[in-house]
């Protein structure tokens, strides 16, 4: 019996020995060295405003320069915007939906209270629009490249979903531009490594007749949620 109860005792003891010496061989094994990489700061996020489309337009898709079919296309420098959705990690994060909205050439958001009293609105700009990230985290618009309305510096707004799930709401700004520093909301953003992730670099594209531009932002969300299981 005492010989028994010591037999068991060191089968215990070996097990749990054994368990530790697993769960270390498989935390070693984790330990690439893409996991002592420092993660990636957050895109920061920013109010929503009071402008997000009261009613959705019909035409809801990446390209805001034409409305339809019309042949008729928005006011403004074209900017060819594009980016990727990505976790902390750099992972891509796939089948995210990325909406814009944002003035028109003449200061007005589409949003039934959101029009330039003096100026009115340009009839061909969209306003909003939607893109769905695909394999690699990647999106894109065609847009104009935004302008100053209202006191606030020239920016974009955005925000990116998974499913129903909202996993970040903020704004993009131009680089360089003189009235960032004058912006209540981009006063607010509290470090220079944040205010980078939101302040995208417009270029030129080169031999373009009419002035194109293009614009790139990565957006880091914090989480990435789990890809739905594919159904059976
Ligand atoms: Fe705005």
């Amino acid at each position: 019996m005492h010989d028994d109860r010591l037999d068991l005792d060191a089968y215990t003891l070996d097990r749990r020995h054994f368990l530790w010496v697993a769960t270390a061989a498989s935390a070693a094994l984790l330990m690439t060295p893409e996991a002592f990489a420092k993660e990636l700061t957050k895109t920061p996020t920013q109010t929503e405003g009071p402008f997000y489309p009261d009613r959705l337009p019909l035409d809801r898709d990446n390209d805001l320069i034409v409305i339809g079919k019309s042949l008729t296309p928005a006011v403004g420098t074209i900017v060819h915007l594009t980016g990727r959705v990505i976790d902390t990690n750099g992972a891509p994060v796939r089948g995210a939906d990325v909406e814009i909205w944002q003035v028109d050439n003449r200061g007005s958001y589409i949003h039934s209270r959101g029009a330039n009293r003096r100026r009115g609105r340009d009839p061909n700009f969209q306003g909003y629009g939607k893109a769905s990230t695909d394999e690699k985290g990647r999106w894109r618009f065609r847009t104009i490249r935004p302008v100053p309305y209202g006191g606030r510096t020239p920016h974009i707004h955005v925000i990116v979903k998974k499913g129903r799930r909202r996993l970040l709401t903020t704004q993009l700004y131009i680089k360089g531009e003189q009235r960032n520093a004058r912006d209540f909301l981009y006063r607010r953003i509290r470090t220079q490594a944040e205010r980078n992730l939101i302040t995208l670099d417009y270029k030129k594209v080169k031999d373009s007749k009419i002035g194109e531009q293009t614009a790139h932002v990565d957006i880091v969300v914090g989480v990435t949620p789990k890809d739905p299981k594919p159904k059976k």
